[in-house]
């Protein structure tokens, strides 16, 4: 038996895990796969009528009696400082040490790519965003705040062991997924003292992997690189803020923000899955955002628990209504969320 927390969150978020459960549960039916699920309601709803975010004893709760979270998304305007969102997932992001965000980019179709002469196996890799350091630490002040004098500082904090782990980590899953090169990107040329760092780990952690080719860019030359020459690329590992950046250029090459799947990784703990996009107030509750994102992370989670073959039927059925325009209006077609995930069970 593997217990799946699940937490749907706010807006589209709900509108997108609603249908990926269908796709679980029938999952669930096909392949005896085992599959337990428990809902937790933890939101801008509960945030605004409880004044509960991440509730007491939650981390230890999912680290103990969770396989994997698979999470909607979150952030709700009529919570400003999208503090319920902050306490959520930046929450369980640190909590539970989630330090590799994964995000596989992979082009099911060349319609989806705004690319000239696109082709399927020329975007296929996989970014690896270090998840619990940078810019995210939330350090820094303000002084004389209001003021024509006013002086604001924003840190980022780069650790040798957050740094040598992640970039472990892209080593590893190339090796694991047979690919053979591993791209590091910075900007060392100007940020000299994380560069360096970043810079003298990559060195070290990459002569343990011979096997593997190693090259460095600089994010701005990545970012060129990405759009000229996507089939470039296999591994890209980089750090929070760059990550943040290159994976919105790259969900755009497969088809934008409701395509794109992610994981956030303990290797040894417990691993959140959840798809690229926020929670896009303006799309919920209208049946009209796109769950292949949602839908394409369950088969990473699933992939992640050893659960290899329904990961790969999942795909191959969204790859299919894909190809027969069996899809929300982002990507190009006419259905609504229920009738694209109708069309993915169809094809199960
Ligand atoms: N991991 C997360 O939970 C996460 C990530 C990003 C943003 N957010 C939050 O979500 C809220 C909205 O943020 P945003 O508008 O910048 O980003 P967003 O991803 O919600 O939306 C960006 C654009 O993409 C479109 N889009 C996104 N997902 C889609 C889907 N599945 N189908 C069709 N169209 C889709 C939206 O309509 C919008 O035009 C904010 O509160 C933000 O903080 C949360």
């Amino acid at each position: 038996m593997k217990t799946i927390a699940v937490i749907p969150g706010d807006g589209i978020g709900v509108d997108v895990t609603r249908e990926c459960m269908r796709v679980l549960h029938r999952v669930n039916d096909t392949f005896s796969a085992g599959l337990e699920f428990t809902e937790f309601d933890w939101s801008a709803d509960k945030y605004l009528q409880e004044g509960v975010t991440l509730p007491a004893g939650a981390l230890d709760m999912l680290r103990n009696d969770f396989a994997a979270i698979l999470f909607g998304a979150i952030g709700d305007p009529r919570v400003p400082d999208n503090r319920h969102a902050a306490d959520i997932l930046l929450g369980m992001r640190f909590g539970l040490d989630l330090y590799a965000n994964v995000r596989p980019v992979v082009l099911m179709h060349e319609k989806l790519c705004p690319l000239k002469n696109a082709a399927v196996e020329n975007v296929n890799f996989t970014v690896i965003r270090e998840n619990t350091e940078g810019a995210y630490v939330n350090a820094g002040g303000v002084f004389k705040k209001g003021t024509a004098d006013e002086i604001a500082t924003q840190e980022e904090i780069h650790t040798r062991k957050g740094v040598e782990r992640v970039i472990a980590y892209a080593y590893e899953y190339a090796q694991a997924k047979g690919r053979g090169q591993v791209c590091m990107s910075d900007k060392s040329n100007v940020m000299r003292f994380a560069g360096d760092l970043w810079q003298r780990t990559f060195k070290d952690v990459g002569a343990r992997y011979p096997g593997i080719r190693s090259s460095h860019l600089y994010v701005d030359a990545l970012t060129l690189l990405m759009v000229l020459k996507p089939a470039d690329f296999e591994v890209i590992v980089t750090n929070n803020m760059f990550g943040d950046i290159v994976t919105d250029l790259a969900a755009a090459l497969q088809g934008g923000l409701g395509m794109a799947a992610s994981g956030n990784i303990n290797p040894g703990g417990v691993s959140l899955f959840e798809p690229v996009h926020g929670s896009a107030p303006p799309l919920a509750g209208r049946n009209v955002a796109n769950p292949m994102g949602s839908i394409l992370t369950a088969a990473m989670m699933l992939e992640h628990l050893g659960l290899a073959e329904p990961a790969r039927t999942i795909e191959s059925a969204v790859a299919k209504c894909v190809a027969a325009d069996q899809t929300t209006s982002d990507i190009g077609g006419k259905l609504g969320t229920r009738e694209v995930t109708d069309a993915i069970l169809s094809y199960l």
